[in-house]
């Protein structure tokens, strides 16, 4: 097939190498600046064997990029939009960006018989996008097509997906989208665009409130000298629930359950349907630096004049995306207290933002700090040498937001005299080996 897809976002373009490595002539489209990084194989996401596969798809010549959206569109099967939805402050779902490309469209009277959209977008976008290009006489179908990346796994997820969502209402759409997807080896479900378009939020939104579950236990342990580690693995060993999302920590970040949660609420109120499961997911997570300020501040007593060491910038592993991460929030709180905050991260090495100092290296960041705290769960913080961390430090208070520590390395961290460990979900002398 013949596809033009528009973005080249991290969702954008890791659909675009993945149609063209399945055999598909694709033409990704995006603004100049965009495409000319592109040109010059400069991604401007971070995301594992997208480099390697640009290259290739380029080579076989299956890949072509464009600025021009009707230029693009001309002789194309289909054309998916992967354009960003964020979320407005008042909680509506910006969409400028689709309409600004049906906007393209209806100005050259040239589109293709389908249009896939692959953006996240609130419940009956897809028909009220169909209405507009029919009244302009752009007779085509617009189908929904939800994506469920990682980041740090886009490409695993697209080429190894659980499942394939396609929200259409003609067989011809179907058939159309079955071929696209060809050759990759998952369940498709065919569905109608609305359902379509749920389970995207349903599906982050049940992802977030599993997560917010996790950390409304761990308050629990902490308040009952539980283990939270152990509660989790055994709620999460029964098969109807599931081990995966239950770590408690410093909460979600990112650019897609924030964003998602509260687009879902905002839908909810235009029909008067409350939806207190998901503003409890929200308000939990929202509290999640707090009780680690808390805790620090439980230590320190007077926060001014203090510096923190903070590992992990980025809102997860394995990608260089702050966007909502966990670690804007703390510095946030920082800023407020006149901490100074010492950062490290392993990809992402600048923040535009007042009082903090990313450093070369963990060891420089923690030196002469009064805490040092784990906000991402890089797994390279695991296995640091600990005790060399803490005996550059003010005073050696480690709190561990993502209990990535082994029981080993916390031994170790308190066996230097005065040194206090952290975790969160559990009492400090919880973990030690029997
Ligand atoms: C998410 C969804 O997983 C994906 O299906 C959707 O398409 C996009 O949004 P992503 O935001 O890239 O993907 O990251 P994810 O791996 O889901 O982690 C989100 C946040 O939750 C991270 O900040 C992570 O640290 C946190 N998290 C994850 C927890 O706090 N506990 C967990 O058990 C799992």
């Amino acid at each position: 097939m013949r596809l033009t897809l528009i973005g080249t976002g991290y969702v954008g373009l890791v659909a675009a190498v993945c149609f063209a490595k399945l055999g598909h002539e694709v033409t990704a489209v995006d603004r100049e600046q965009v495409i000319h990084g592109l040109m010059e194989s400069k991604l401007s996401v971070w995301e594992p064997e997208l480099d390697t596969l640009l290259a290739d798809t380029r080579d076989s010549g299956k890949l072509f990029f464009d600025t021009d959206v009707a230029r693009a569109a001309a002789g194309a099967d289909a054309l998916m939009i992967a354009v960003g939805t964020p979320t407005r402050v008042d909680g509506y779902t910006d969409l400028r960006q689709i309409r600004e490309v049906l906007g393209h469209l209806m100005q050259s009277g040239i589109c293709p018989p389908l249009v896939i959209i692959k953006s996240t977008v609130p419940v009956g976008t897809c028909d009220e996008l169909e209405v507009s290009l029919h009244a302009a006489g752009l007779l085509t179908e617009v189908a929904y097509n939800p994506e469920f990346l990682r980041q740090g796994s886009a490409v695993y997820d697209f080429l190894e997906p659980d499942r394939i969502v396609f929200g259409c209402k003609s067989h011809h759409a179907e058939t159309l989208l079955r071929q696209l997807y060809e050759g990759i080896n998952a369940p498709v479900q065919v569905c109608d665009r609305r359902s379509a378009e749920l389970v995207k939020y349903a599906s982050n939104a049940f992802l977030a409130m599993k997560i917010s579950f996790a950390n409304m236990m761990s308050d629990l342990c902490e308040g009952y000298g539980a283990d939270i580690r152990q509660v989790v693995e055994g709620v999460g060993s029964d098969q109807r629930i599931g081990p995966d999302f239950l770590k408690a920590g410093v909460g979600y970040g990112g650019s897609c359950f924030t964003k998602d949660l509260k687009s879902l609420l905002t839908s909810g109120r235009l029909i008067g349907c409350s939806l207190p499961l998901l503003e409890a997911t929200a308000k939990i997570n929202d509290q999640r630096i707090s009780r680690m300020f808390a805790k620090l501040l439980s230590i320190w007593m007077n926060p001014i004049g203090k510096r923190l060491c903070v590992l992990g910038i980025s809102f997860k592993p394995n990608t260089n995306d702050v966007r909502d991460a966990p670690f804007l929030a703390l510095l946030s709180h920082c800023q407020r207290h006149g901490i100074e905050v010492h950062a490290y991260d392993p990809v992402v090495h600048y923040v535009p933002a007042d009082g903090v100092n990313v450093m070369d290296s963990p060891y420089d960041a923690v030196r002469n700090a009064d805490a040092v705290i784990i906000m991402t769960e890089w797994p390279q913080f695991a296995s640091l040498d600990w005790p060399r961390m803490i005996q550059h430090m003010r005073l050696p208070l480690v709190l561990d937001g993502r209990n990535l520590l082994s029981d080993e390395v916390i031994a170790q961290i308190i066996d230097v005299n005065g040194a206090i460990y952290m975790p969160v979900g559990r009492s400090i002398d919880q973990h030690l080996p029997k």
